[in-house]
């Protein structure tokens, strides 16, 4: 192997071996820190820095970066939503965007509401500098969009006032009791009929992805690994009853999108 090459590959391991150094201290590492210091926890503790402080917010909020973390399948995932949304008839309605997320999902779901006739899209996240960043991505929606600081735990808006309601890439992110409290808030705000579209990582079918995917969730997001089988949203949704579920599976069965209509 020539000098170049031998160089080459080192590069590209430091690289990749400095990415994923990053990307721990700034979600799990951090967590870890902040679970061993003394002090008060909050309702928030669950959440990474990647997601509360702007610099960070801004420095990874990058389409090419974003797409990859889903293994190129961010654009399906969001397409499907959207599709659905373009679908339905949204006039007079409101359509809720629990959690925000990086990435052009936020501006595509705003702007299909709105194309389906909806009045208003609200946006909802614990951390205020998540909803201030989201709304550099829609300001011409600016009227049409509110933005509420609030916990998808123990929302405050009322029974029965959206008609949508998307939650993209959150569940994995949360301490296990709150996974079914945020799906219960989910119904709860969705008038019958109302949909909630839930994007998630799932059990991949090969098991060469199984054994990575379950590598990447032990190191980095240990919360995740239970939607393949103890948390699994479509089987809590069914369990609970008062929905018509249906899930599409992405990418050798790795990330899914369930429609759930409240009935
Ligand atoms: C949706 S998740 C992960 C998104 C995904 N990794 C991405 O960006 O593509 C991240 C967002 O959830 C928010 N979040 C975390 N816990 C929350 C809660 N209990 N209620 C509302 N928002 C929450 C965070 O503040 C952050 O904005």
């Amino acid at each position: 192997m020539n000098a170049w090459m031998v160089n080459l590959f080192f590069a590209l391991f430091l690289l990749l071996a400095a990415t994923g150094l990053f990307f721990f201290v700034v979600t799990r590492g951090a967590l870890v820190l902040r679970g061993l210091s003394p002090g008060s926890h909050s309702e928030k503790s669950h959440v990474y820095p990647i997601y509360s402080n702007m610099k960070l917010i801004k420095l990874v909020d990058f389409q090419p970066i974003i797409s990859a973390i889903l293994l190129f399948q961010y654009h399906h995932l969001v397409s499907k939503i959207v599709s659905e949304l373009k679908q339905m008839d949204l006039r007079k309605k409101k359509v809720l965007i629990t959690s925000c997320a990086f990435g052009n999902v936020i501006p595509r779901v705003v702007q299909a509401s709105l194309e389906s006739g909806a009045e208003r899209v609200l946006i909802a996240d614990i951390i205020q500098n998540e909803l201030v960043h989201a709304k550099t991505k829609l300001s011409q929606y600016a009227g049409k969009v509110e933005y509420v600081e609030d916990n998808a735990t123990s929302m405050k808006l009322k029974d029965d006032g959206v008609a949508a309601n998307v939650i993209f890439f959150l569940l994995h992110e949360l301490p296990h009791h709150l996974k079914g409290q945020t799906l219960n808030e989910a119904g709860r705000m969705l008038a019958p009929g109302g949909k909630l579209f839930l994007a998630e990582f799932h059990r991949p079918q090969l098991w060469v992805l199984r054994a990575l995917s379950w590598t990447y969730f032990k190191v980095f997001e240990p919360l995740g690994l239970a939607l393949w089988d103890t948390h699994d949203p479509l089987a809590y949704l069914e369990g609970e009853g008062g929905w018509k579920c249906e899930r599409t599976t992405y990418f050798f069965g790795n990330f899914q999108i369930i429609t759930a209509t409240k009935l």
